[in-house]
C-alpha cells in the first residue's frame, strides 16, 4: 500500500486535490481508501470535536496529546489493516511538526518521540501545497471559523514556514506545490510526480 500525505494551511485546496487524485487513480484500477486527521475513527472524530470547538479551553500541550491521541486511534484501528492499493492522508504527522511544533513552539524533539511512540508509517509521498497566509485567509474570508482557524496570522505564518522547513529537510519524500496555480495544473503536477 502507498500512502501520501496532503498538507498546507487551511484553504490551500488540500481536499479537492484528494477528491480529483481519487478519481484519477480508480479511474486507472486502483483501489483507494481516503482519511483525515485528525478523525476518520470513533474516538478520533469525538477528539477533532473537541480539537475544533471553540468552546474548548485546551492547552496547546493538551493539543498536541490529543492530536497523536486522535492519531494513534487512527494508526492502530484502521491504516494497520488497510490492504488497498492507495491510502491518501488529508494531513498527518507532519501537521503536528507544523502547526504544534513550528506555531505552538512545543517542542519538535518531543513531536518526533511521539511519531515513533505512535508507530507512524512512512509516507511514500508528502504533497505540500503551499499559499500564503493572506491569501489563505482570504480564500476563508465568509467561513465560520474553527479553534485553530481562529489562532491568528502570525501562528499560521509560523506554520508556513514550518511546513516549508520540514519539506526542505525531507526533499526526498515532498512534493511542494505552488497553491497559486489552478486546480488543473496542481492535480497535474501531482500525477506528473506519481509517474516518476
Ligand atoms: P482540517 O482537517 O479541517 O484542516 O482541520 C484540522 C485542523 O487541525 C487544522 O486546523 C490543522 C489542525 N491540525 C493540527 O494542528 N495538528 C495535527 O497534527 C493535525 C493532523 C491537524
Amino acid at each position: 500500500m502507498k500512502i501520501l500525505s496532503f498538507e498546507g494551511i487551511e484553504g490551500v485546496g488540500k481536499s479537492t486535490q484528494i477528491n480529483l487524485l481519487k478519481d484519477f487513480l480508480e479511474k486507472n484500477k486502483y483501489t483507494v481508501e481516503v482519511l483525515r486527521e485528525p478523525g476518520s475513527t470513533l474516538t478520533g472524530e469525538n477528539i477533532r470535536n473537541i480539537l475544533l470547538d471553540k468552546g474548548s479551553d485546551i492547552s496547546d500541550k493538551t493539543e498536541l496529546l490529543l492530536m497523536f491521541a486522535a492519531r494513534s486511534e487512527l494508526i492502530s484501528k484502521k491504516i494497520n489493516s488497510l490492504s488497498c492499493d492507495y491510502l491518501l492522508l488529508d494531513r498527518f504527522f507532519d501537521a503536528s511538526l507544523a502547526y504544534q511544533g513550528y506555531g505552538r513552539n512545543l517542542p519538535l524533539s518531543l513531536i518526533k518521540d511521539l511519531i515513533s511512540f505512535t508507530d507512524c508509517p512512512m509516507p511514500e509521498l508528502t504533497i505540500l501545497i503551499d499559499i500564503s497566509v493572506e491569501e489563505a485567509f482570504a480564500r476563508k474570508i465568509n467561513d465560520q471559523k474553527d479553534r485553530i482557524e481562529s489562532s491568528g496570522i502570525e501562528f499560521f505564518n509560523n506554520v508556513r514556514n514550518g511546513y516549508l522547513e520540514i519539506a526542505k529537510n525531507n526533499v526526498n519524500r515532498f512534493l511542494v506545490i505552488d497553491g497559486t496555480l489552478s486546480i488543473n495544473e496542481i492535480h497535474n503536477a501531482i500525477i506528473k510526480k506519481l509517474n516518476t
